[in-house]
C-alpha cells in the first residue's frame, strides 16, 4: 500500500471568474486518473468538452465521466437539483455515455428545491440594478439553508418518512418568509411526490463518497478534483457579494469531499489568455464594447448554461497572482490562445493604481475595485494561426513571448496551452510538473 498522501491527487481550479476551460482541461487530464470528483457548486456550472466534433456540456457530473471506465464522484460540498441531475444523466445516455457503476453521489450532499429557484429569482428582482446576475438555479438559497441548518440532504430523500416530516417543516418556515418578504406563498404543491419519484432514479448512485475516495487513495488509485466556478467567484475570497455561494478555491476540495488537505499533491490553475465574467460585479480589465465584441465573437463567449454573452477583458495578472496564492497553483494552464491569433497588440494588466498610488494586493471591497485603474503592458500579437500546433517550440515567437511573460510575472510554470476547443488542440510542454502527472 502506498504511503498516505503520496497517491496522485490533483485539483483543477478556475483562476478567474469561471468558464476558463476547466471542462476541457479536466477531460484531457482525466485519462490519467482513476476518479474525477466534483467538490462545490451545482448546476450553475457549465463545463464544455469537445472531441470527435461532438460537444458535451456537463453541469454537475464530473467531466471525467466521458472517459470510458473512469469513475466520478459528486461530493458532499455540491448542491444537487435531483431533477436536473436526472436530465443530465438522460443526456449522457443519449450521447452513449453509460454511468452505471461508475458515478457516485454523496449521501451528504444538500438538495436544491424549486422554492430555492423561486427565492433566487425573487431576491434578484428585489435587488434591482444591484442584482448579482445569478444563474437562477437556486444555488445561493440552497447553500443558505445548508448553513442555517435547515437543508435537506440526499440521505434524507432516501427515507420517505423522514423526508416528508423535514419537507413539511421547511415549507412552513419558507412560506412564512416568502409571505413576509415577497407577499406570496411558494409553489410547493406535489413537491413531496415529485421528489420521491426522482429519488427512485438516483438511489443506485448514492454512496458515502468520502469513505470511497479515501479508500481509493489508500489503495493507490488517483483522483482529480474538478473545480467549478472560479477563484474570483469564491464566497470568501472573490468579489463579494458578486460571487457564488461556495468555496471554488482548491481548499474547497478538502472540505467539499472529506479528503484531507495533506492528501492533495498538486494544484492546476486554469486561465484564459484573456478574462471573461458573466453576471454583474467589478471587472477591472473589462474591454471597451467594440474590442469586447470582437473577442466575444472569436472566442464564442456565450454562457454554456444560460447562453448569456460573457463580458470580456484583458488578462489580469493581479487576479492571477491572487489566485496562485489562494489555491497554491503549481502549474498554470492557458486556454483560448487561438482567440488572439488575429490580434495586432495584446494588453496585460500588471498592477493596479488607486487614488494615484500603486497597489499590489487585491482590494477586498467592490467600491475600491470599481475605482482602481489597471496598469497595462502592451505586447505584440503574432498574427498567425495556432490551432494544430502540438509542440510549444512551434508556436509563433510572439505567442511564446506572451506565455513566458505570464510565467515570469507569476513565477509559475505554464503546464498546458490550449489552442482550440477540441481535445487534441492541446500542447503540454515537456519537463513540466503537469506533464509528470499524465
Ligand atoms: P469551464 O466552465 O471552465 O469548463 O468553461 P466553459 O466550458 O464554460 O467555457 C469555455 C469555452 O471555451 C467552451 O465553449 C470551450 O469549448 C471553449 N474552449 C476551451 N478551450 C478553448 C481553446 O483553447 N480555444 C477555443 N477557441 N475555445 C476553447
Ligand atoms: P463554471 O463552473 C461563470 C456566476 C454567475 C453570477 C454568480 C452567482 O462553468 O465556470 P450563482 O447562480 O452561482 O448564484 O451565480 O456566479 N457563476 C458563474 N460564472 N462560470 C460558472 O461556472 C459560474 N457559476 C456561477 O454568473 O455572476
Ligand atoms: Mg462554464
Amino acid at each position: 500500500m502506498p504511503e498516505q498522501g503520496r497517491t496522485k491527487a490533483i485539483a483543477v481550479v478556475g483562476a478567474q471568474w469561471g468558464d476558463e476551460g476547466k471542462g476541457k482541461v479536466v477531460d484531457y487530464l482525466a485519462s490519467s486518473f482513476d476518479y474525477t470528483a466534483r467538490y462545490a457548486g451545482g448546476h450553475n456550472a457549465g463545463h464544455t468538452v469537445m472531441f470527435n466534433s461532438h460537444r458535451h456540456v456537463l453541469q454537475l457530473v464530473p467531466s471525467g465521466i466521458l472517459r470510458p471506465g473512469k469513475k466520478a464522484v459528486i461530493g458532499p460540498g455540491a448542491v444537487v437539483d435531483p431533477g436536473a441531475l436526472v436530465a443530465e444523466l438522460d443526456n449522457l445516455k443519449k450521447s452513449g455515455v453509460d454511468v452505471r457503476g461508475r458515478l457516485f453521489l454523496s449521501n451528504r450532499a444538500h438538495l436544491i428545491f424549486p422554492y430555492h429557484r423561486e427565492m433566487d429569482q425573487a431576491a434578484e428582482a428585489a435587488r434591482g440594478a444591484a442584482k448579482i446576475g445569478t444563474t437562477s438555479r437556486g444555488i445561493g438559497p440552497a447553500y443558505e439553508d445548508k448553513m442555517a441548518r435547515r437543508g435537506i440532504r440526499i440521505c434524507e430523500l432516501l427515507e420517505p418518512d423522514c423526508f416528508r416530516v423535514k419537507l413539511e417543516r421547511v415549507i412552513a418556515e419558507k412560506n412564512a418568509i416568502s409571505l413576509a418578504a415577497y407577499g406570496h406563498a411558494l409553489e410547493t404543491a406535489g413537491l413531496l411526490e415529485q421528489y420521491l419519484e426522482i429519488a427512485a432514479h438516483i438511489r443506485g448512485l448514492v454512496a458515502d463518497t468520502s469513505v470511497l475516495l479515501n479508500s481509493a487513495l489508500d489503495s493507490g488509485e488517483s483522483v482529480l478534483f474538478e473545480g467549478a466556478q472560479g477563484t474570483m467567484l469564491d464566497i470568501d475570497h472573490g468579489t463579494y457579494p458578486y460571487v457564488t455561494s461556495s468555496n471554488a478555491i482548491s481548499g474547497g476540495a478538502a472540505t467539499g469531499l472529506g479528503v484531507a488537505p495533506t492528501r492533495v499533491t498538486g494544484v492546476v490553475g486554469v486561465t484564459k489568455a484573456y478574462t471573461t465574467r458573466v453576471g454583474s460585479g467589478p471587472f477591472p480589465t473589462e474591454m471597451p464594447d467594440l474590442d469586447a465584441e470582437e473577442v466575444r465573437a472569436r472566442g464564442n463567449e456565450f454562457g454554456a448554461v444560460t447562453g448569456r454573452p460573457r463580458r470580456c477583458g484583458w488578462l489580469d495578472l493581479v487576479v492571477l497572482r491572487y489566485a496562485k496564492m489562494l489555491n497554491g497553483i503549481d502549474s498554470l494552464v492557458v486556454t483560448k490562445l487561438d482567440v488572439f491569433d488575429a490580434q495586432p497588440e495584446i494588453k496585460v494588466c500588471t498592477g493596479y493604481r488607486y487614488k494615484g498610488q500603486s497597489i499590489t494586493e487585491m482590494p477586498p471591497d467592490v467600491e475600491t475595485l470599481t475605482q482602481i485603474e489597471p496598469e497595462y503592458k502592451t505586447l505584440p500579437g503574432w498574427k498567425k494561426p495556432t490551432p494544430g500546433i502540438r509542440d510549444v517550440r512551434d508556436l509563433p515567437t510572439a505567442a511564446r513571448d506572451y506565455l513566458n511573460f505570464i510565467s515570469d510575472q507569476l513565477q509559475v510554470e505554464i503546464g498546458m496551452i490550449s489552442t482550440g476547443p477540441e481535445r487534441d488542440a492541446t500542447i503540454v510542454p515537456r519537463g513540466t510538473k503537469l506533464a509528470s502527472w499524465l
